[in-house]
């Protein structure tokens, strides 16, 4: 079992589609997959469809323990998604009105890595708040989707900070994963450069889209291309 928290304080740079095509993909794989929505914005549930009305149970629920995850997850398409709803930054600001394990309460909530998936991904909001921190607390990798452009960087290193920092304050076994590259207006020499200075000492790996063009295919379609693409003739090892 593996938790990733897909993670970068900078609004914009395709944390919830890395989120959401990163499952997709495991689950082509025959993984078993959790998909958690961290962000107040609720862009991961609303992108695969799932209102998060009043009568379904949330992430919010799960962090004020008022629920268990087996009672927010829900299933789609395959996905096991514990969806989020605007209220989560209410949520949040009681958990920071409590002084002990306010930084653990997803960790405690998830069974500290108890549930039997093989991966679970967590979608975290555009901040280094305390929901962040929660991701933080609960993962052992992160993921940081970065635009390829020189404004991105101060968002990579304070990504890359916060995991160096909390892996040693909190959680010695958190690490990063990689450095995604999610979108580029450069020219490709230069998307290179970017990557090479900003991969630090650890992993980077590079996917690109046309610059400047913004798909369809993200958080505003209702599932990942990759699962409504027929299967029979996949590339990958199964
Ligand atoms: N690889 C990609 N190709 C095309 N469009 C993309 C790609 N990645 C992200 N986008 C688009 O960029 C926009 C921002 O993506 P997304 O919502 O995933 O970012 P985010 O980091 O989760 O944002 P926020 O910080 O607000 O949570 C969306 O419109 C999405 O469709
Ligand atoms: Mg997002």
């Amino acid at each position: 079992m593996q938790t990733i928290a897909v993670l970068n304080p900078k609004g914009g740079t395709g944390k919830t589609t890395c989120a959401v095509n990163l499952a997709a993909a495991l689950l082509t794989l025959s993984k078993k997959v959790l998909l958690i929505d961290l962000d107040p914005q609720a862009q991961l549930t609303r992108s695969l469809g799932l209102a998060a009305d009043r009568n379904v149970r949330t992430v919010g629920d799960l962090l004020n323990t008022a629920a268990s995850p087996v009672e927010c997850i829900i299933h789609r398409d395959g996905l096991c998604v514990i969806p989020a709803r605007p209220d989560l930054a209410a949520v949040e600001i009681a958990l920071a009105g409590q002084k002990r394990n306010a930084a653990n309460a997803l960790a405690s909530a998830l069974g500290n890595g108890r549930l039997s998936y093989d991966f679970t991904l967590i979608d975290t909001p555009p901040s280094l708040g305390l929901l962040t921190v929660n991701a933080l607390a609960a993962a052992d990798r992160v993921l940081v989707p970065v635009n390829m452009e020189p404004m991105a960087l101060p968002g990579v290193e304070r990504a890359l900070a916060a995991v160096e920092e909390y892996g040693q304050s909190a959680n010695a076994a958190l690490a990063v994963a990689g450095i995604i590259g999610a979108s580029t207006g450069l020219s490709p020499s230069d998307s290179r450069t970017l990557t090479a200075n900003s991969s630090s000492s650890r992993s980077s790996t590079t996917t690109s889209r046309s610059p400047r063009r913004r798909s369809t295919a993200g958080p505003s379609s209702s599932m990942p291309p990759i699962l409504r693409a027929p299967r029979t003739s996949s590339p990958w090892p199964r």
